[in-house]
């Protein structure tokens, strides 16, 4: 499986902590930034970044940490392909890969301790997506917006 992982100044920390831990596990893990060299960063800059990457192809998911996890996932949901959770726990993070084939995890490291945020990545890593009725659903979600051929 290969990892994309990306923070802003305000997930750097936690970041790293995640990173070593997918290193450790022996999974391929490319770091996208911020570096240390960086005081202050957009998020949406990283969320964009890596979000184009794993619709390429080039990353089978991808984990993005911010200060609360938020704003990745409103930027990281706006690249068409891009399925982006925010979990704050185990099992939303379950039920992220099972029901929504979820393809990017944001995580908050002001609100997760690393220990917390770690089980959270292990549990979406490792569950795999239901599909069935599952993906159904899924289509109608990327069906949605305005209407190509309409005005
Ligand atoms: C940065 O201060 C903070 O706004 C950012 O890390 C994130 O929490 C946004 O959603």
């Amino acid at each position: 499986m290969k990892l994309a992982i990306a923070s802003d100044h305000g997930g750097r920390k936690l970041k790293k902590a995640i990173r070593l831990h997918l290193l450790e596990k022996g999974l391929s893990v490319r770091d996208f930034g911020v570096g240390d060299d960086v005081e202050r960063a957009d998020y949406p800059d990283y969320a964009q970044t890596v979000s184009e990457a794993v619709v390429a192809g080039q990353f089978d998911m991808a984990i993005l940490v911010c200060g609360t996890g938020l704003g990745m996932a409103i930027a990281a949901n706006k690249v068409k392909g891009i399925r982006a959770v925010t979990c704050t726990d185990e099992f939303m993070s379950r039920m992220a890969r099972a029901h929504n084939n979820a393809n990017i995890l944001t995580l908050g490291e002001r609100v997760l301790g690393p220990g917390l945020a770690i089980a959270i990545v292990d549990a979406f890593l490792e569950t795999p997506f239901e599909g069935g009725r599952h993906q159904d659903r899924l289509n109608k979600i990327a069906g949605l917006g305005p209407d190509p051929t309409s005005g």
